[in-house]
């Protein structure tokens, strides 16, 4: 498997590619979610054949907040073999862990350098979690986009598909590159955001104000869980008390079953109008059952070529390796460009 793959000898420039490149990662600080599954990897399998893709585990930025070690390293490995079991072809995709490409924290390094203090304090990311961590606001938590830029902007990507919360991160990217194109001439790709409009945002089942995450588990739900739990899950979701004609889309005043609609129609391709039609005259003690066997029978396969994967860590390894090796050759000529560019000698 690692050896299949024959390194291409000349880089192609954005304009001469076949095809045009995507690049995304996810950070492994807690198990993989539907919002993450809906919001991005579902969205990355879906376009495999059409661009040329790298995705990684960002665990380097997993450290702004505390992890225990021995966990990072297990879900490192867990996200791999969930990342392969959704569809990610490691033939397919360069599928690499950040932390084996030295070039994105060499890069990050310069990049502080062109990113503005005043910046980095607008960021909605960091205003969260510097009010989440009161106890450990680290230098780190506050660069943390910086670090993201360099990801992005090693690879030349064209597009970098993520959920509606990362956006503001990719227009910091892409004023980062703008900004340092336009004192050495055309060394990034300018990249754009690229945000599908089915499961952009994924709302928590208990809290529909805000986004799903693994903070609120019994809101959150995982792609590992299990069937019994998936259905206990939606069964309490919250919706409203409306029963004349309970399932309609509205954003603004029923956000629960907007969510809930949402999900449905981005693992059934439904449309909203198609889903009223269907639950019309239900109500939610029908619907919400309906959405929970839809998640579940999307989950299931995913679920057990995961269980499947993770056993063979012999091969999700040489997955890795073989990743960080095609992933290393592209970042590390950006590298060597941004270095001779700012002035390092090289010999
Ligand atoms: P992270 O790890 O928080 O989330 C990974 C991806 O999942 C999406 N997502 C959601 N989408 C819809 N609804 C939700 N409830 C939801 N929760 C999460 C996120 O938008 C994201 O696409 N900083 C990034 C990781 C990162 C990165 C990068 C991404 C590091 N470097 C370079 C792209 C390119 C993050 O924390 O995502």
């Amino acid at each position: 498997m690692t050896d299949s793959h024959t390194i291409q000898k000349e880089e192609p420039t954005p304009q001469s590619r076949d095809k045009k490149r995507m690049l995304s990662g996810i950070q492994p600080s807690g198990d993989l979610h539907i919002g993450n599954y809906l919001g991005a990897i579902k969205n990355w399998a879906d376009r495999v054949d059409e661009y040329e893709c790298y995705y990684f585990m960002a665990d380097m930025h997993t450290i702004t907040v505390r992890q225990e070690p021995a966990e990072l390293r297990k879900r490192s490995l867990n996200q791999l073999a969930q990342y392969i079991a959704c569809g990610l072809d490691p033939q397919k995709n360069v599928l690499f862990l950040q932390s084996h490409v030295s070039a994105h924290a060499q890069l990050a390094w310069v990049l502080n350098c062109y990113t503005m203090f005043g910046e980095l304090t607008r960021m909605t990311q960091f205003k969260d979690k510097s009010s989440k961590y009161k106890e450990n606001i680290n230098a780190g938590l506050f660069t943390y986009p910086v670090l993201m830029a360099a990801d992005i902007l090693l690879y030349q990507p064209d597009y970098v598909p993520v959920g509606e919360d990362q956006k503001q991160h990719v227009e910091l990217t892409r004023d980062i590159a703008q900004r340092f194109n336009s004192i050495y001439g055309d060394v990034f790709t300018v990249p754009e955001p690229f945000i599908s409009s089915a499961g952009a945002r994924i709302y928590g089942l208990t809290s529909p104000g805000d986004k799903m995450s693994k903070s609120d588990p019994n809101g959150c739900v995982f792609i590992m869980d299990e069937p019994d739990v998936i259905m206990r899950k939606f069964k309490r979701a919250v919706t409203d008390s409306d029963t004349d004609n309970p399932v309609r889309y509205d954003k603004e005043k029923k956000p629960g079953v907007a969510n809930l609609m949402n999900i449905y129609s981005t693992l059934t391709g439904k449309k909203y109008d198609e889903i009223e039609k269907e639950f019309e005259g239900k109500g939610y003690g029908i619907f919400k059952p309906a959405v929970a066997e839809t998640v579940i029978d999307a989950l299931a396969p995913i679920r057990e070529e995961t269980v499947r994967l993770i056993k063979d860590k012999e091969y999700l390894d040489g997955v890795y390796r073989d990743g960080a090796n095609r992933a290393s050759y592209i970042a590390n000529k950006t590298l060597r460009k941004v270095y001779k560019k700012v002035g390092f000698y090289q010999g």
